[in-house]
């Protein structure tokens, strides 16, 4: 059933240009002279009128998904969005105008946590409060799941089954959705152009084959470094922008199943505290894509090497400064910033992979953790 690999979540790392193709090819679909938007997500029309405000309430790496979805839908289709950890939001709702829209999103379908914040605002829906009625949207991996039977819109994310408990292809059928709702508001909206609405469709396209030289290039790297790093304490992960939410990401994954210490930060921050943390034993890996902020990246990577810190950047750039501050070069293709975070993400899920595996540890069950979290 691994197909060869040595556990499931190093196949479902590989399964990702497979998930994105089948996410275009279900999603990216609709083009004709009278379509209002190229992307077809079968959602109702009234979903779409008028909507001023999107809450977005998630637990773990959806929830990181869903941070990327946030910046997606504010930068391309101008409506602002929050993100909540489920957890709190379902003792701490924000208020909602009658015209905000509600998503889930829940791989499994079934987090405790994400169910209870939804219930909650469907209450709120049935109730008499006439501003609450804005619709309710899940994203989900299981679309047969309480879930599904809670909420009447969904997004099936198209990642087929996941066993590995930590996600990961189930991570980039998310972000796929996330793509396909923010380009598909951003048309009917016209907040873009014909021309940009179809460079982006077009850089989507390329995914595919750019995972696969990522995971060709990736694989020996990572576990080379995996060697070196197999007994450090500590981790810390940078980004900015949309590559932010790939920091959580890239530490969460190792701390899931490798049971190091890992913490990711906007890479601003840093300076704010938690560079006291930095000497040569901490590593520090950082997502340098060129774009909006890759400037600032590489400066506040250079603060960080002046602490004496090891350097690991996830960057297409392989000269200059680059190439002058990182110690180690996880090289990534050069594509869009928009679209970058489907392809940084990869290298960060095999580095925490091969550390795990190196350390002998139980990589698709790691301890005291469960693939769906049906408790509070
Ligand atoms: C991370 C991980 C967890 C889940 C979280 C939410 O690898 O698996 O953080 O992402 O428990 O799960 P779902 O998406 O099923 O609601």
């Amino acid at each position: 059933e691994k197909q060869g690999f040595k556990h499931f979540m190093l196949k479902e790392i590989h399964e990702q240009p497979g998930v994105v193709r089948a996410s275009l090819d279900a999603y990216f679909n609709n083009f004709g002279e009278s379509s209002e938007s190229p992307i077809n997500l079968g959602l109702p029309a009234d979903l779409y009128n008028n909507l001023e405000q999107i809450q977005i309430v998630a637990c773990g790496t959806s929830w990181h998904a869903a941070l990327i979805g946030k910046y997606l839908i504010e930068q391309l289709a101008g409506i602002s969005t929050q993100v909540h950890y489920a957890s709190e939001y379902r003792y701490a709702p924000s208020p909602v105008t009658a015209n905000t829209l509600i998503i889930g999103v829940t791989q499994s379908g079934e987090t405790a946590d994400t169910l209870a914040a939804l219930a909650m605002e469907k209450e709120r829906r049935q109730g008499k409060e006439p501003q609450y009625q804005g619709q309710l949207l899940g994203i989900t991996n299981r679309s047969e799941s309480s879930l599904g039977d809670m909420v009447p819109n969904i997004i099936s994310t198209l990642a087929g089954i996941e066993i590995g408990v930590a996600a990961t292809k189930t991570f980039t059928a998310q972000l796929m959705a996330f793509y396909a709702l923010a380009l598909d508001l951003a048309a009917r909206r016209q907040t873009v152009s014909k021309d940009t609405l179809e460079k982006i469709i077009n850089g989507l396209r390329q995914i595919p084959k750019e995972i696969e030289a990522t995971l060709e290039t990736q694989e020996r790297l990572t576990e080379q470094l995996a060697h070196e790093f197999a007994e450090t304490k500590d981790f810390i992960f940078v980004g900015r922008g949309i590559n932010f939410p790939i920091a959580l990401e890239g530490a969460l994954k190792l701390k899931e199943i490798s049971y190091i210490h890992a913490e990711g930060y906007p890479a601003g921050e840093m300076k704010h505290g938690p560079i006291a943390l930095l000497d040569a034993k901490v590593p520090v890996v950082a997502i340098a894509i060129p774009g909006s902020v890759y400037e600032k990246v590489i400066s506040n990577a250079q603060e960080a090497k002046a602490r004496d810190s090891r350097l690991i950047g996830v960057t297409p750039v392989n000269d200059g400064e680059a190439a002058e501050i990182f110690n180690d070069l996880l090289p990534v293709s050069d594509v869009e910033e928009l679209l970058s975070p489907i392809l940084t993400v990869v290298p960060l899920q095999l580095l925490a992979y091969h550390i795990a595996a190196r350390r002998g540890l139980d990589v698709d069950q790691p301890r005291n953790l469960a693939k769906s979290v049906t408790v509070e």
